[in-house]
C-alpha cells in the first residue's frame, strides 16, 4: 500500500521519480506528490493520480538531482491535497514520504502539540516527521541519529524516505514491515517499493530488511541497523525485464495478465514437472520432505485471492496426501492465540510477498517454532525471505489490482507440491500419479483454448452488466472458485456478489433468488455433478438466471441454464485451474462495460502492507 520512489545522482530527478510513480501507482492512487532538493526543498502534491500531478507541475521549478515521490493509499485522513505526501517538517528543511501506519501517532501528536507544533494534515506521517525533527533539535544530533531514536519509539509499520535541505544529495531511508528496494547504478541510486522504477537503469538491487537504515548518496550506499552498526549491502541481480511490466498492446494490465496465463502456468511447471519421466523437481519441497511426510497438520495462511488458492489446496492436499489442512485468514490467525504443535507446517501464500497480515502471521508462527513454507510470486519479497523454504510461482510481475495469473500460478505450485508429497508418502497410486502429471502438463494448452472463447464471455457480461447482485455457487474443488469469482466481480465491477457452496445456498441465500438475480454455477464434470445439477434445478424453479461454467460434453446443464460456457474436460483436481479463467474474464468484461478502471478499482491497492 502506497508506492515510494527516490532518486539521487546526475540525472534530472523529477522525470525519474514520475516514471517510477506511474509504475507503482497500482499500490495506491488516492494522491501523488514529489519533493525535490535543489538548494531548498520543493514539494508538489495533488489529490488524484500521477497524471494529475504532472499537469499541476507544468511550469513549476522542477530542476533537481535528488528527489522523492509518493503515490498514496489513504490510511489516516481522507484523500486530499493536504494529506498527500511528501510532508514537510516545521522548519521546512525536511521532507518525508511514508508507506505504513504509525500506531502510536496519537500520543506522539499530543506531545508535539503541547510543545507548540501545528499540523497541516491528518496524517501519522507528518507526526513522525516532526517527531524526528524535534528529537534532532532537542538532542542536538544529526538527522540519521534522530531517525534512529525516533524509530525505536514508534510502533507500527513504515518505510520512510527523507531528504534534508542541509544535506544535499542524500536520501535517508528506513523500513519495518513495508518493502524497500535500492537500485545501485554507476554514481547514482534509485529507491522504490519494488524494483519496477529502476528496471531500465540497473539490474543490481539491494533488498533492505526490517530495522535497517540506508544512507543513500549518488556514489555511496551505507546500510546500518538501528544500533548504528554497519551492514554490508547484499546485491541481488534482477531477473526481470521491462516488457514484463508494460502493457504490450493490451488495453489493460488485467487483460494482459489473464491472457498471459498459458505461458505463466507453463513457466511455473517448466523445469519442475516432467510427466514422461514421472518426476516433480521442487527443491524447496525436497529440502523439507521429511517434515511434509510426517506433518500432523498443515496450516495455510493467506488473504484474499491467495486465501482462495489455499482453500483449493485444502481439498487437493487432504485428498492426495492425507494430511489434515486448515486454511486461515492471516488477519485472524495473527491475533488469535493459535495452537501450533510440533510437526505442523505453515504454508504462507502471497502474490506480493508483502501483505502485512500474512507477514506478521508467519513471524508469530515462526517464533513458536513452526516451519514456514512460502508460496510467493514476488522474488526477494519479505515473505519469501522470512520463509524456511518455499516455491516461487514464477508468474512474473502482476500489476492489475485484481489477482489473476498469480492465482493460477499458486494453484499450479500447490497441485505440484501435493502430488510430490503424495508420491513420496505413498498415498497415491502410480497410475493416478502418472495420470495427474499428464493432466497438469496439459493445463496451459487447455487455458489457451478457453481464452479463445473470450468473446462468448464478453457477450454474457453485456447481458448481465446491469445486475445489482450476483451469486456464485460451486461444490468441492469448485467451491473456492465460486468464492474467487464473486471476489473478482465485486472488486472489478462493484456489483455485490456472494460465493457459496452450492448446497449451502438453500440454507439462506436462496431467499435472494428472483427472476433478475444472476446465479453463476461453477459446475464442471466431477464426482458431485448430479448434485449440482439438482442445485441448478432449485434455482430455475425460482426463476433465477443461471450462467453455468461446464465441461465440454455436458449435455444436461445446457438445457437448464440460461447461458453456458464450456471448458475442456479435466480431472476434478485440475478443474479450478480451468474454471477460474472464464470468471476472471467475466469480471473484466463487466467492469469494462460499466466503465470501471479495472486495473485500479476504487479503494483498493495491490499490495496491502497495512493491517
Ligand atoms: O499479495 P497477496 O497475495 O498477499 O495479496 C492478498 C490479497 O490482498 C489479494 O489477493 C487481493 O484480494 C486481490 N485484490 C484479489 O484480486
Amino acid at each position: 500500500m502506497c508506492g515510494i520512489v527516490g532518486y539521487t545522482g546526475p540525472r534530472e530527478a523529477y522525470p525519474v521519480v514520475i516514471k517510477g510513480l506511474k509504475r507503482l501507482e497500482y499500490r495506491g492512487y488516492d494522491s501523488t506528490g514529489v519533493a525535490l532538493l535543489n538548494g531548498t526543498v520543493k514539494v508538489y502534491k495533488k489529490k488524484g493520480r500521477v497524471a494529475e500531478l504532472e499537469e499541476y507541475a507544468v511550469g513549476k521549478e522542477l530542476h533537481a538531482h535528488t528527489g522523492i515521490g509518493h503515490t498514496r493509499w489513504a490510511t489516516h485522513g481522507e484523500p486530499s491535497d493536504r494529506n498527500a505526501h511528501p510532508h514537510t517538517s516545521r522548519s521546512g528543511k525536511l521532507a518525508m514520504i511514508h508507506n505504513g501506519i504509525i500506531e502510536n501517532y496519537v500520543q506522539l501528536k499530543k506531545d508535539l502539540v503541547n510543545k507548540g507544533y501545528h499540523f497541516t494534515s491528518d496524517t501519522d506521517t507528518e507526526v513522525l516527521l516532526n517527531f524526528i525533527e524535534d528529537i534532532k533539535e532537542n538532542n542536538n544530533c544529526g538527522l540519521e541519529e534522530a531517525i534512529r531514536i525516533a524509530l525505536k519509539r514508534v510502533t507500527g509499520a513504515y518505510c520512510i524516505l527523507l531528504i534534508n535541505e542541509d544535506d544535499p544529495g542524500t536520501i535517508i531511508a528506513a523500513r519495518k514491515g513495508s518493502p524497500l528496494v535500492i537500485g545501485v547504478g554507476k554514481g547514482e541510486h534509485f529507491l522504490g517499493s519494488d524494483a519496477s522504477p529502476m528496471l531500465e537503469y540497473t539490474k543490481e538491487v539491494v533488498y533492505v530488511n526490517d530495522y535497517e537504515l540506508a544512507i543513500v548518496k549518488p556514489d555511496e550506499l551505507i546500510l546500518k541497523n538501528l544500533g548504528n552498526e554497519k551492514i554490508t549491502p547484499f546485491i541481488t541481480k534482477l531477473d526481470m525485464d521491462l516488457a514484463a511490466i508494460e502493457m504490450g498492446g493490451y488495453d489493460h494490465f488485467m487483460l494482459k495478465e489473464i491472457f498471459e496465463q498459458p505461458s505463466t502456468i507453463h513457466d511455473c511447471l517448466r523445469g519442475r514437472l516432467d510427466a514422461t519421466a514421472g518426476t516433480i523437481t521442487m527443491s524447496g519441497v525436497q529440502n523439507n520432505i521429511e517434515a511434509f511426510k510426517t506433518a500432523q497438520r498443515i496450516i495455510i495462511v493467506a488473504c484474499g485471492t491467495s486465501w482462495h488458492a489455499g482453500l483449493v489446496a485444502e481439498y487437493v492436499i487432504e485428498e492426495l496426501c492425507r494430511i489434515p489442512v486448515e486454511v486461515e485468514y492471516a488477519s485472524e490467525f495473527r491475533y488469535r492465540n493459535p495452537v501450533i504443535n510440533k510437526g505442523d507446517i505453515i504454508i504462507a501464500i502471497s502474490q506480493s510477498g508483502e501483505t502485512a497480515d500474512t507477514l506478521v502471521a508467519i513471524e508469530k508462527a515462526k517464533e513458536q517454532g513452526a516451519v514456514i513454507f512460502g508460496i510467493v510470486n514476488a522474488v526477494g519479497s519479505s515473505i519469501a525471505r522470512l520463509s524456511n523454504g518455499g516455491a516461487y510461482t514464477h508468474a512474473g510481475p502482476e500489476i492489475g489490482v485484481a489477482s489473476t495469473k498469480a492465482f493460477t500460478g499458486q494453484l499450479a505450485v500447490l497441485t505440484m507440491m501435493a502430488l510430490k508429497i503424495a508420491k513420496e508418502k505413498g498415498t497415491i497410486t502410480d497410475e493416478r500419479y502418472s495420470k495427474l502429471l499428464f493432466e497438469l502438463d496439459s493445463i496451459p494448452e487447455k487455458v489457451e483454448a478457453i481464452l479463445k472463447g473470450a468473446n462468448a464471455i464478453k457477450a454474457i457480461a453485456e447481458k448481465y452488466k446491469g445486475a445489482a447482485d450476483a451469486l456464485f455457487l460451486g461444490r468441492g474443488y469448485n467451491f473456492p472458485i465460486a468464492l474467487e469469482g464473486a471476489l473478482k466481480l465485486k472488486e472489478i465491477s462493484y456489483i455485490h456478489a456472494e460465493g457459496y457452496p452450492a448446497a449451502e445456498m438453500k440454507h439462506g441465500p436462496i431467499a435472494l433468488v428472483t427472476e433478475i438475480l444472476p446465479v453463476v454455477f461453477v459446475a464442471t464434470k466431477d464426482s458431485y455433478h448430479e448434485k449440482i445439477v439438482s442445485n441448478i434445478q432449485e434455482i430455475k424453479a425460482r426463476k433465477g438466471k443461471v450462467i453455468a461454467i461446464i465441461s465440454e460434453g455436458d449435455d444436461v446443464i445446457p438445457s437448464l441454464a440460461d447461458d453456458v460456457f464450456f471448458v475442456p474436460p479435466a480431472d476434478e483436481i485440475m478443474a479450478p485451474l480451468l474454471s477460474c479463467i472464464p470468471l476472471q474474464l467475466l469480471s473484466y468484461y463487466v467492469g469494462i462495460a460499466k466503465g470501471v478502471d479495472v486495473d485500479k478499482p476504487r479503494n483498493l491497492a495491490k499490495s496491502v502492507t497495512v493491517e
